[in-house]
């Protein structure tokens, strides 16, 4: 993407702008999407089977409101125009349970600020993980962002099941929710 690409152009129309990195199968984006047809909607992803999922059920249901970007989620935050996106969305991040992984871990403090920049006051970060060693570092990072507000949640109704809850529920592991709202 070329630097400070504007949603609405890309669009061709202004509306409100959800974002969600590392959309796996594309379940939680095309539920929101049917949804909130008056939303533009753009997924981030570099697992092509799952944009093939993605572009697929978009087909299938005639949704039009989402576009799929295949490429690294810090870049795609980058490049996007600050304040501009009202709701980001990272649903079950790859978890890099060993410690000498933890460096590969998507949502950090230097994330919490990239993603926070992106968002319009009273825009709002919702994500799940199930590995507790991650939500507490999840809440660490978005906890100690000061344009933050928010916490551990009830679970978000607009967020499908997917295999890695199903997974959860399996092993027993406890699928924490939690919500941002950028407050300034
Ligand atoms: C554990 S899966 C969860 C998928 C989906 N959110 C769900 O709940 O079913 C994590 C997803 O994040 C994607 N991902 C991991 N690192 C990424 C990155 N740096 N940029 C974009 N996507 C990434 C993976 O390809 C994978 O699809």
């Amino acid at each position: 993407m070329d630097p400070a690409v504007n949603a609405t152009e890309v669009f061709n129309r202004q509306a409100p702008t959800a974002l969600e990195i590392g959309f796996g199968m594309g379940q939680a984006l095309v539920h929101f999407a049917g949804c909130h047809p008056q939303w533009n909607c753009i997924g981030v992803d570099v697992y092509r089977p799952g944009i093939g999922s993605l572009v697929l059920q978009c087909e299938q249901q005639s949704i039009k409101n989402i576009r799929i970007v295949e490429s690294d989620a810090l870049s795609v935050l980058e490049c996007l125009e600050d304040n501009s996106i009202e709701l980001i969305m990272v649903f079950f991040p790859d978890p890099w349970p060993k410690k000498h992984h933890h460096k590969r871990r998507l949502v950090t403090p230097a994330f919490a600020t990239l993603a926070s920049s992106k968002l319009n006051l009273g825009g709002r970060m919702r994500l799940a993980t199930d590995w507790l060693p991650y939500a507490e570092a999840i809440l660490e990072a978005l906890q100690g962002n000061p344009e933050l507000h928010g916490g551990i949640s009830e679970r978000w109704p607009l967020r499908p099941p997917t295999k890695f809850e199903e997974r959860a529920q399996r092993l027993r592991h406890c699928v924490q929710d939690f919500c941002y709202t950028k407050v300034r």
